[in-house]
């Protein structure tokens, strides 16, 4: 089932998350997470942006690994994920959102990153990711820590995207695919 993605501007985006434990519902959940992000064409979907207060994302990055070989099977659940370590060196790339669409910026961030997680089975993993697959889980994680990916942008940026996330807020702005707004 497609789940409606929550635009910015809903407070479910800014709200902490909480650990999760394995329940009947939350394989079928997941399954729609992914139905979700490929209907919309999205590489990362956290569950704050599909209405849960969850510490869950998925990202899906195969189709991206022509332009970065590192996301060669990058398609993986990420559960009470914790950041563990982050490099000193960082990289820049434009970033979107599917919670904020049309608007699109760079963000620095560090280029490397260690992770904790529990994958859909709740077995756990401790992985080190680079490149794009580490811009991929930096964003998806901020989602559960209440922030998006415009909260990391330059003050100057920030001016000139204040007004398109107002749209977006006010619901002036929608998506092509099925979404919720004010
Ligand atoms: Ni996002």
């Amino acid at each position: 089932m497609i789940l409606p993605i929550y635009l910015y501007g809903q407070a479910v985006l800014r709200k902490p998350t909480e650990e999760i434990t394995q329940t009947p519902e939350l394989k079928q959940f997941i399954a729609d997470m992914y139905e979700t992000l490929a209907q919309a064409d999205g590489c990362g979907l956290a569950a704050p942006q599909v209405g849960k207060s969850w510490r869950l994302f998925i990202v899906n990055g195969t189709e991206l690994a022509e332009d970065y070989p590192e996301c060669t099977d990058f398609k993986r659940t990420f559960i009470n994920p914790e950041l563990l370590e982050a490099s000193e060196e960082t990289c820049t790339y434009s970033e979107g959102c599917l919670s904020l669409p049309g608007i699109s910026e760079n963000v620095v961030r560090p280029k490397t990153i260690r992770i904790r997680y529990q994958d859909e089975n709740f077995a756990e993993h401790e992985e080190e990711f680079t490149g794009f697959c580490a811009r991929i889980i930096q964003h998806e994680y901020d989602h559960l820590e209440a922030h998006v990916f415009t909260d990391r942008i330059s003050p100057i940026r920030k001016t000139f995207v204040r007004n398109k996330l107002a749209s977006i807020a006010k619901g002036k702005v929608g998506a092509k695919y099925k979404y919720k707004r004010q």
